[in-house]
């Protein structure tokens, strides 16, 4: 094990330096205080950080308490010392106002405990949508061997012998309510089937997306991503994992080595191929600034608007998390892709191997859930990248366009993949809650639904509220979704086809914030515009009337991180992180070792 040619380990510094026995012994008799041995920690292990983020608060994530202890086994088996740490909690459905405020946050924290402590490698213990991004910025950052581990999606939900998915039902239910088809205990029954088990959305949500994207990059073991939480398939891996990031270490396989240009361009086609969440521009973004890779968000059109729709899974399909694994999952569906030469095969994984090595020979094994590449649920299903007046970047999902809508708004035959019309504009979601049914708002079937003050400053955190229901007056004459454009985000697990993620934000003084209910909007899908159709001149008299009045108003922080958030995150286009933090870059190689402590 001690290769006297190899470079001691980080660890060595806390545990093993000669040159400083004081501060030896101050690190040594505390990690010794629960039971570990004077033996242990000075025999020259590796010290492996298990980054925890399940907890009671975060229920998607919870499992990894139970994982966990397979992947101590694993880690000590090959000879490793584990070492589990908490990382600050974030459930997706759980945190008010929005858990959007809580990545950069966890991802800090994550920084901190990974470089500041002994540690030689560490595994990410990832699944909930914004833990995945969190673990990966940070582990980008700091670079030091570092391996994901899905926690998993949940069982199918069922009801009335239906596939009920994760947020998805939500969605319909809410349309159900609004028509007056269940009422308010029905549908607390009806949303609560979709979570019959332990683990995260059975959908296409942000989730399924995230850790399907975090296997396409190399971050975590093939054919991991898609195992359901409660299998024990699961804890097998969880094990697998464990005793794999120990050999990362002896081979000093590090994030950078495996987070490449083509790695990202590799996820971005398999973002598309498997119906992925507009949640994914933002996090790939994020986590390609900490580990320095250019990845403008031109990229996902270039690279990913026209490839084909191939998993069948809710929203945009039929089908949940246990048949997308039993299809094959994430191997199989870069399989379908490698054939066409669409991935970088050579992209190096956790695994040691390359990506091409490791998928080359999957195959689909329900090709009701996953199709092949010839017969896809959908062509050309990524995203569209739109600009305008109205904003500098904003993105479409056009996989999950209706026929309804498609028909209503994109069959004009002289003016195809075009639509315009009047907009009403929302400041906020409780605006849309409050006034959506009121008919006194004039909502037709023609009205452009905007959410506006939803960013990262206006939120803050950039909420996922910008896909709005029409009034329920137009539902109950079968109008089922309005165009939705905002500054927030929107659910994965939603089917509607907003234009969201708008940057500048409102509150940055974007061209959202100088529309007015009445202006009339026109989104052209072969030019990629999305332009309030009003003059230059107009546009800048209205911004220097708002600028006078001190700008686009939103609501005051209400916690120390909301306003320092505030101060530092950038647009959702560019990842949202805190703008300069990308300048630490692979600190554990930059910046050496932290002074010591005392
Ligand atoms: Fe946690 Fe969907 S709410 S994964
Ligand atoms: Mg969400």
């Amino acid at each position: 094990m001690t290769d006297p040619n190899k470079p001691k380990l980080r660890s060595r510094a806390w545990f093993d330096n000669p040159e400083n026995v004081d501060m030896t012994a101050l690190y040594l008799e505390r990690y010794l205080n629960y039971g570990l041995s004077l033996e242990e920690l000075r025999s020259g292990k590796p010290i492996i950080g298990i980054a925890q983020t399940g907890s009671d608060l975060s229920p998607c994530n919870r499992h990894h308490l139970v994982l966990a202890e397979r992947v101590r086994a694993g880690i000590i088996e090959m000879g490793g010392i584990p070492l589990e740490f908490p990382v600050h909690p974030i459930q997706e459905t759980g945190k008010r106002p929005t858990p959007g405020l809580d990545r950069n946050l966890a991802y800090l924290g994550m920084v901190e405990a990974i470089y500041g402590y002994p540690m030689d490698g560490v595994v990410l213990t990832i699944g909930c949508d914004k833990t995945t991004p969190a673990a990966l910025m940070a582990a980008a950052t700091v670079n030091i061997p570092a391996i994901a581990l899905s926690v998993g999606p949940m069982l199918n939900g069922w009801f009335k012998g239906e596939r009920t998915g994760s947020g998805t039902i939500v969605w319909k239910a809410r349309q159900l309510l609004a028509a007056g088809e269940i009422d308010d205990e029905q549908f607390i029954k009806l949303v609560a089937s979709s979570a019959p088990s332990t683990g995260y959305c059975n959908t296409m949500g942000t989730a399924t997306t995230m850790n399907s994207l975090t296997e396409a990059l190399g971050m975590s073991l093939p054919g991991s991503a898609a195992i359901p939480a409660p299998y024990r398939d699961r804890q097998e891996c969880a094990w697998r994992t464990g005793r794999r990031i120990v050999e990362m270490v002896h081979e000093d396989l590090k994030p950078s080595d495996i987070l490449t240009k083509e790695a990202f361009i590799n996820a971005i086609r398999v973002n598309t191929a498997i119906g992925g969440s507009t949640n994914a521009p933002i996090h790939l973004a994020a986590i390609a600034r900490h580990i320095g890779v250019d990845l403008p968000i031109e990229d996902w059109q270039s690279y990913g608007l026209d490839l084909p729709l191939l998993v069948n899974l809710q929203p945009a399909g039929e089908y949940l998390g246990e048949d997308y694994y039993h299809a094959g999952g994430v191997p199989a569906v870069v399989a379908q892709l490698m054939v066409q030469g669409l991935i970088h095969e050579d992209a190096l994984t956790a695994n040691g191997k390359s990506i091409g090595d490791n998928c080359r020979d999957a195959v689909i094994e329900d090709e009701k859930v996953i199709r092949r590449f010839d017969a896809p649920m959908l062509e050309k299903a990524g995203f569209a990248v739109l600009r305008g007046n109205l904003f500098d970047a904003a993105v479409m999902k056009l996989s999950v366009i209706s026929d309804e809508f498609r028909q209503r708004y994109l069959s004009n035959p002289n003016d195809p993949d075009a639509f315009e019309g009047p907009v009403v504009v929302f400041d906020g979601p409780e605006q849309y809650h409050h006034m959506i049914d009121d008919p006194a708002l004039g909502i037709t079937p023609e009205t452009l639904l905007i959410m506006r003050g939803a960013g990262p400053i206006g939120y803050p955190g950039a909420a996922e509220v910008v896909n709005m229901r029409p009034p329920a007056y137009l539902i109950a004459d079968g109008i089922h979704s309005l165009p939705c454009i905002g500054d927030g985000r929107q659910s994965g697990t939603s089917g509607s086809p907003s234009i969201l993620n708008a940057s500048p934000e409102a509150a940055a003084m974007g061209g959202l914030a100088l529309l007015r209910t009445g202006d009339r909007v026109r989104i052209d899908l072969r030019k990629f515009t999305a332009d309030i159709l009003i003059s230059d001149e107009e546009l800048a008299e209205r911004r220097r009337t708002l600028e006078a009045e001190g700008g686009y108003k939103y609501p005051a922080s209400q916690t120390p991180w909301q306003a320092i958030q505030r101060e530092r995150v950038g647009q959702l286009s560019t990842g949202a992180i805190l703008e300069g933090a990308e300048q630490f870059q692979r600190i554990a190689q930059t910046m050496g070792l932290p002074r010591d402590s005392h």
